[in-house]
Protein backbone atom coordinates (compact mmCIF):
# COMPACT_ATOMS: atom_id res chain seq x y z
CA UNK A 1 0.00 0.00 0.00
CA UNK A 2 1.76 3.21 -1.22
CA UNK A 3 1.85 6.01 1.64
CA UNK A 4 -0.72 9.19 0.11
CA UNK A 5 -0.71 10.94 3.85
CA UNK A 6 1.40 12.99 5.25
CA UNK A 7 1.03 13.51 9.03
CA UNK A 8 1.49 16.12 10.85
CA UNK A 9 3.49 15.10 13.93
CA UNK A 10 3.51 16.68 17.34
CA UNK A 11 6.25 16.00 19.72
CA UNK A 12 5.96 17.06 23.53
CA UNK A 13 8.36 16.52 26.98
CA UNK A 14 6.12 14.47 28.76
CA UNK A 15 2.72 12.37 28.62
CA UNK A 16 0.88 14.86 30.13
CA UNK A 17 1.65 17.59 28.03
CA UNK A 18 1.23 15.53 24.55
CA UNK A 19 -2.61 14.46 26.26
CA UNK A 20 -3.13 18.52 26.96
CA UNK A 21 -2.01 19.08 23.41
CA UNK A 22 -4.44 16.51 21.45
CA UNK A 23 -7.69 17.40 24.11
CA UNK A 24 -7.12 21.09 23.31
CA UNK A 25 -7.18 19.87 19.14
CA UNK A 26 -10.11 17.70 19.95
CA UNK A 27 -12.33 20.52 21.85
CA UNK A 28 -11.48 22.39 19.24
CA UNK A 29 -12.76 20.18 16.50
CA UNK A 30 -15.62 18.86 18.43
CA UNK A 31 -16.93 22.10 18.94
CA UNK A 32 -16.06 23.39 14.93
CA UNK A 33 -17.97 20.38 13.32
CA UNK A 34 -20.88 20.46 16.04
CA UNK A 35 -21.62 24.07 14.97
CA UNK A 36 -21.04 23.26 11.07
CA UNK A 37 -23.09 19.48 11.13
CA UNK A 38 -25.44 19.71 14.46
CA UNK A 39 -23.40 16.72 15.58
CA UNK A 40 -20.18 14.99 16.02
CA UNK A 41 -19.40 11.44 15.48
CA UNK A 42 -16.27 10.08 17.44
CA UNK A 43 -14.80 6.74 17.44
CA UNK A 44 -12.19 5.98 20.21
CA UNK A 45 -9.64 3.35 20.87
CA UNK A 46 -8.52 1.24 24.06
CA UNK A 47 -5.71 0.64 25.95
CA UNK A 48 -4.35 2.72 28.32
CA UNK A 49 -2.82 5.71 26.87
CA UNK A 50 -6.16 7.65 25.93
CA UNK A 51 -7.54 7.19 29.57
CA UNK A 52 -5.74 10.11 31.23
CA UNK A 53 -7.45 12.10 28.14
CA UNK A 54 -10.91 10.84 28.60
CA UNK A 55 -10.34 11.96 32.42
CA UNK A 56 -9.35 15.58 31.31
CA UNK A 57 -12.42 15.74 28.66
CA UNK A 58 -15.07 15.20 31.20
CA UNK A 59 -13.19 17.03 33.98
CA UNK A 60 -11.51 19.83 33.70
CA UNK A 61 -12.51 20.35 29.81
CA UNK A 62 -16.32 19.16 30.47
CA UNK A 63 -17.92 22.65 29.83
CA UNK A 64 -15.99 23.32 27.22
CA UNK A 65 -17.90 19.91 24.80
CA UNK A 66 -21.17 20.11 23.93
CA UNK A 67 -21.43 16.40 25.01
CA UNK A 68 -25.77 16.29 23.65
CA UNK A 69 -24.06 16.82 20.21
CA UNK A 70 -21.41 14.26 20.41
CA UNK A 71 -21.86 10.60 19.12
CA UNK A 72 -19.53 7.72 20.30
CA UNK A 73 -18.30 4.79 19.00
CA UNK A 74 -15.38 1.86 19.37
CA UNK A 75 -12.30 1.61 17.27
CA UNK A 76 -12.57 -2.02 18.32
CA UNK A 77 -13.11 -4.04 21.74
CA UNK A 78 -11.70 -6.85 23.64
CA UNK A 79 -14.41 -9.84 23.70
CA UNK A 80 -14.78 -10.17 27.10
CA UNK A 81 -17.83 -9.44 29.29
CA UNK A 82 -18.14 -5.10 30.31
CA UNK A 83 -17.44 -6.18 33.73
CA UNK A 84 -14.18 -7.68 32.65
CA UNK A 85 -11.32 -4.87 33.63
CA UNK A 86 -9.87 -5.11 29.84
CA UNK A 87 -13.04 -3.78 28.34
CA UNK A 88 -12.12 -0.58 26.51
CA UNK A 89 -16.47 0.22 26.78
CA UNK A 90 -16.16 0.13 30.75
CA UNK A 91 -12.77 1.74 30.90
CA UNK A 92 -13.80 5.09 28.83
CA UNK A 93 -17.81 4.70 29.96
CA UNK A 94 -15.88 5.13 33.73
CA UNK A 95 -15.58 8.21 32.81
CA UNK A 96 -18.22 9.51 29.90
CA UNK A 97 -20.86 8.35 32.03
CA UNK A 98 -20.09 11.47 34.35
CA UNK A 99 -21.35 13.51 31.42
CA UNK A 100 -25.23 14.11 29.99
CA UNK A 101 -24.90 12.02 26.90
CA UNK A 102 -27.96 9.98 26.52
CA UNK A 103 -27.71 6.26 25.99
CA UNK A 104 -28.58 6.85 22.43
CA UNK A 105 -25.18 8.76 22.17
CA UNK A 106 -23.54 5.91 22.74
CA UNK A 107 -22.68 2.87 20.85
CA UNK A 108 -20.53 0.38 22.27
CA UNK A 109 -19.50 -2.20 20.24
CA UNK A 110 -21.54 -5.37 21.33
CA UNK A 111 -20.09 -8.20 23.64
CA UNK A 112 -23.28 -10.35 24.71
CA UNK A 113 -22.77 -12.80 21.18
CA UNK A 114 -21.99 -16.20 20.72
CA UNK A 115 -18.76 -15.18 18.89
CA UNK A 116 -16.67 -12.34 18.19
CA UNK A 117 -17.10 -12.59 14.13
CA UNK A 118 -21.47 -12.31 15.17
CA UNK A 119 -20.73 -9.44 17.44
CA UNK A 120 -19.11 -8.14 14.36
CA UNK A 121 -21.89 -8.48 12.20
CA UNK A 122 -23.81 -6.58 14.48
CA UNK A 123 -21.79 -3.77 15.13
CA UNK A 124 -21.61 -3.50 11.40
CA UNK A 125 -25.07 -2.87 11.05
CA UNK A 126 -25.49 -0.57 13.82
CA UNK A 127 -22.58 1.60 11.71
CA UNK A 128 -24.12 0.68 8.20
CA UNK A 129 -27.53 2.49 10.27
CA UNK A 130 -25.37 5.86 11.08
CA UNK A 131 -23.90 6.20 7.59
CA UNK A 132 -25.18 7.64 5.12
CA UNK A 133 -23.04 6.20 2.22
CA UNK A 134 -21.75 2.39 2.77
CA UNK A 135 -18.63 3.63 4.36
CA UNK A 136 -19.26 5.83 7.70
CA UNK A 137 -16.96 8.90 7.76
CA UNK A 138 -16.13 9.54 11.62
CA UNK A 139 -15.11 13.28 12.24
CA UNK A 140 -12.61 12.22 14.49
CA UNK A 141 -10.98 9.35 15.18
CA UNK A 142 -8.66 8.67 18.38
CA UNK A 143 -6.21 5.64 18.05
CA UNK A 144 -3.53 4.51 19.64
CA UNK A 145 -0.34 2.08 18.79
CA UNK A 146 0.81 -0.80 20.16
CA UNK A 147 4.84 -1.71 20.50
CA UNK A 148 4.21 -4.23 17.59
CA UNK A 149 2.91 -1.33 15.64
CA UNK A 150 -1.28 -2.37 15.27
CA UNK A 151 -3.89 0.00 16.14
CA UNK A 152 -7.19 -0.56 16.68
CA UNK A 153 -7.62 -4.08 16.86
CA UNK A 154 -5.42 -4.29 13.32
CA UNK A 155 -2.18 -6.48 14.22
CA UNK A 156 0.60 -7.51 12.39
CA UNK A 157 -0.05 -10.97 10.54
CA UNK A 158 -3.58 -11.38 11.66
CA UNK A 159 -6.56 -11.72 9.01
CA UNK A 160 -8.41 -8.54 9.96
CA UNK A 161 -6.13 -6.00 8.79
CA UNK A 162 -6.46 -7.27 4.89
CA UNK A 163 -10.25 -7.13 5.30
CA UNK A 164 -11.46 -4.49 3.05
CA UNK A 165 -15.22 -5.84 2.18
CA UNK A 166 -16.65 -5.41 5.92
CA UNK A 167 -16.45 -1.83 7.97
CA UNK A 168 -15.91 -4.51 11.33
CA UNK A 169 -14.15 -7.90 11.86
CA UNK A 170 -13.33 -10.50 14.43
CA UNK A 171 -8.99 -10.53 15.16
CA UNK A 172 -7.25 -12.09 17.15
CA UNK A 173 -4.31 -10.20 19.27
CA UNK A 174 -1.50 -12.23 20.38
CA UNK A 175 -1.94 -11.14 23.87
CA UNK A 176 -4.82 -11.84 26.38
CA UNK A 177 -7.25 -10.95 25.40
CA UNK A 178 -6.90 -12.47 21.83
CA UNK A 179 -10.07 -12.24 20.96
CA UNK A 180 -11.51 -8.64 19.42
CA UNK A 181 -13.45 -7.02 17.15
CA UNK A 182 -12.38 -4.30 15.14
CA UNK A 183 -13.72 -1.71 12.93
CA UNK A 184 -11.99 -2.67 9.24
CA UNK A 185 -9.11 0.06 7.75
CA UNK A 186 -12.33 0.94 4.97
CA UNK A 187 -13.45 2.71 8.15
CA UNK A 188 -10.29 4.42 9.40
CA UNK A 189 -9.71 5.34 5.92
CA UNK A 190 -12.76 6.90 5.35
CA UNK A 191 -12.47 9.12 8.18
CA UNK A 192 -12.46 12.97 8.04
CA UNK A 193 -9.89 13.54 11.12
CA UNK A 194 -7.25 10.63 12.36
CA UNK A 195 -5.59 11.27 15.79
CA UNK A 196 -2.93 8.95 17.47
CA UNK A 197 -2.25 9.31 20.33
CA UNK A 198 1.34 7.43 21.48
CA UNK A 199 3.54 7.81 24.47
CA UNK A 200 6.17 5.96 26.41
CA UNK A 201 9.46 4.31 24.90
CA UNK A 202 8.09 1.19 24.38
CA UNK A 203 6.37 2.69 21.51
CA UNK A 204 9.38 4.03 19.78
CA UNK A 205 10.16 0.81 17.68
CA UNK A 206 6.52 1.09 16.32
CA UNK A 207 7.32 5.15 15.48
CA UNK A 208 9.96 4.88 14.29
CA UNK A 209 8.51 1.85 11.60
CA UNK A 210 5.73 4.51 10.90
CA UNK A 211 8.10 7.39 10.25
CA UNK A 212 10.62 4.62 7.80
CA UNK A 213 7.37 4.11 6.33
CA UNK A 214 6.28 7.49 5.44
CA UNK A 215 10.05 8.18 3.79
CA UNK A 216 9.78 4.89 1.99
CA UNK A 217 6.41 5.65 1.29
CA UNK A 218 5.45 2.09 1.64
CA UNK A 219 3.19 1.16 4.37
CA UNK A 220 4.46 -1.70 6.43
CA UNK A 221 3.33 -1.91 10.03
CA UNK A 222 -0.89 -1.88 10.51
CA UNK A 223 -0.34 2.09 12.01
CA UNK A 224 1.47 3.55 8.50
CA UNK A 225 -2.04 1.30 6.84
CA UNK A 226 -4.03 4.13 8.02
CA UNK A 227 -4.27 6.20 4.74
CA UNK A 228 -7.29 8.57 4.56
CA UNK A 229 -8.66 8.90 1.32
CA UNK A 230 -9.66 12.53 2.15
CA UNK A 231 -8.71 12.80 5.61
CA UNK A 232 -5.49 14.17 7.66
CA UNK A 233 -3.76 12.34 9.98
CA UNK A 234 -2.13 13.61 13.41
CA UNK A 235 0.25 11.59 15.44
CA UNK A 236 0.31 13.05 19.15
CA UNK A 237 3.69 11.73 20.75
CA UNK A 238 5.70 12.14 23.60
CA UNK A 239 9.61 12.63 23.35
CA UNK A 240 10.28 8.89 24.38
CA UNK A 241 8.02 7.58 21.74
CA UNK A 242 9.25 9.73 18.93
CA UNK A 243 12.92 8.02 19.92
CA UNK A 244 14.65 11.41 21.40
CA UNK A 245 15.73 11.22 25.34
CA UNK A 246 13.55 12.70 27.32
CA UNK A 247 14.21 16.43 27.43
CA UNK A 248 14.73 17.51 31.45
C1 LIG B 1 -6.89 -1.75 22.46
C2 LIG B 1 -6.60 -0.53 21.64
C3 LIG B 1 -5.25 -0.69 21.02
C4 LIG B 1 -4.37 0.26 21.79
C5 LIG B 1 -2.92 -0.14 21.67
C6 LIG B 1 -2.07 0.69 22.63
O1 LIG B 1 -8.05 -2.19 22.51
O2 LIG B 1 -5.93 -2.20 23.11
O3 LIG B 1 -7.55 -0.08 20.85
O4 LIG B 1 -5.15 -0.44 19.65
O5 LIG B 1 -4.56 1.57 21.29
O6 LIG B 1 -2.82 -1.51 22.00
O7 LIG B 1 -2.47 0.31 23.93
P1 LIG B 1 -1.89 1.10 25.21
O8 LIG B 1 -2.42 2.49 25.12
O9 LIG B 1 -2.46 0.35 26.39
O10 LIG B 1 -0.39 1.04 25.10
Amino acid sequence: MDIVVKPDIHVFKSPEETVLGLADRLISKVNTVVVEEGVCSLLLSGGSTPVPLFKYLVEAAADHIPWDSLHIFWADERFVPRSNSASNFANAMSYFSRTDMRRAQIHPIPVDYPSAEEAAKAYEQELRLWSIGSVPRFDLVLLGMGADGHTASLFPGDSALAVNDRLVSAAMSPDEPRSRVTVTLPVLNAARDIHFLVTGSTKSGAISEYRKAQESGRATNPASKVQPESGRITLWLDEPAAGRPASG
